[in-house]
């Protein structure tokens, strides 16, 4: 299937980890003909990843941002409109998490980092991006979700509960202006997030897949690909969840 997606521009947070879904994300919509805007608070991570995305012959761009930040979202939105006209594509992917910990002992500073980060980030982005979306009536949104519900990364979770109702709230308040909104929900991988977690964590997770492996970059990617495209003309606010969970 052709997602015929030459020439969209695509602005993906979160680009910078070398072993993160973000770069592989980019990755693989410039394989499809997209020109690349890998952004992320790791700088040099997000040149790195433009470098590659370059390499494959779309155009490309590395900015720094911090994603808690108004102010940078704004210059990192403006540098990309300067540069390429317009946007096509927001994957709201940048994500962290505080420590493992549990919720009793979690301090307010670390709630305040899951939230701000995971959610109030992704909604930062959008609002950015969205004025030149909603001028051209056209635009996909791809937010992520993530592990909801799990211990010792309960405000993570909640964070990113939040995200599926901003999906889907979102989505229904410009779905009639050409611009779709949907999330993915990676399953567990390792990357740069989740690399320190306890070997247990890992292992039971891979056990519990009906794959017996973990999530891996490009099931994530394949997935964003196709929510990013036209060929995805009938699905608004919906969570693709990865995995078994
Ligand atoms: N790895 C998993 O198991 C898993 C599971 C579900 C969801 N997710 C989500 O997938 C997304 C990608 O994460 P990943 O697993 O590839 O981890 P990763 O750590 O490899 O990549 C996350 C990237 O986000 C960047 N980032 C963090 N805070 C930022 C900020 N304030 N501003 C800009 N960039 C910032 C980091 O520098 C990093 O490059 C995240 O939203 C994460 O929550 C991951």
């Amino acid at each position: 299937m052709d997602l015929q997606l030459k020439d969209k521009v695509a602005l993906v947070t979160g680009a910078g980890s070398q072993i993160g879904y973000g770069k592989a994300i980019c990755l693989t919509l410039a394989e499809e003909g997209c020109h690349i805007i890998a952004a992320d608070i790791d700088f040099e991570g997000a040149k790195r990843t433009a470098a590659e995305a370059e390499a494959l012959e779309c155009r490309a761009l590395a900015i720094k941002v911090d994603v808690t930040k108004t102010v940078e979202v704004d210059a990192m939105v403006a540098q990309t409109i300067n540069k390429f006209g317009k946007i096509d594509i927001l994957v709201n992917n940048a994500g962290a998490s505080s420590e493992l910990r549990p919720f009793m002992e979690m301090t307010e500073g670390d709630w305040q980092f899951d939230i701000g980060v995971n959610l109030i980030g992704q909604m930062r982005v959008a609002r950015a991006v969205l004025p030149h979306m909603l001028a051209r009536k056209y635009g996909r949104i791809i937010n992520t979700s993530g592990g909801q519900g799990m211990p010792d990364i309960s405000i993570y979770g909640a964070a990113k509960g939040g995200v599926v109702q901003f999906t889907k709230a979102l989505a229904r308040e410009v779905g009639d202006k050409g611009i779709f909104v949907n999330a993915v929900g990676p399953g567990l991988g390792k990357t740069g997030l989740v690399w320190r977690a306890p070997k247990e964590m890992l292992e039971g997770e891979k056990g519990a897949s009906m794959l017996n492996r973990l999530c891996e970059p490009a099931d994530v990617a394949n997935v964003v690909a196709f929510l990013a495209s036209n060929k995805c003309s009938y699905m608004m606010g919906q969570l693709v969840q990865l995995g078994t969970s």
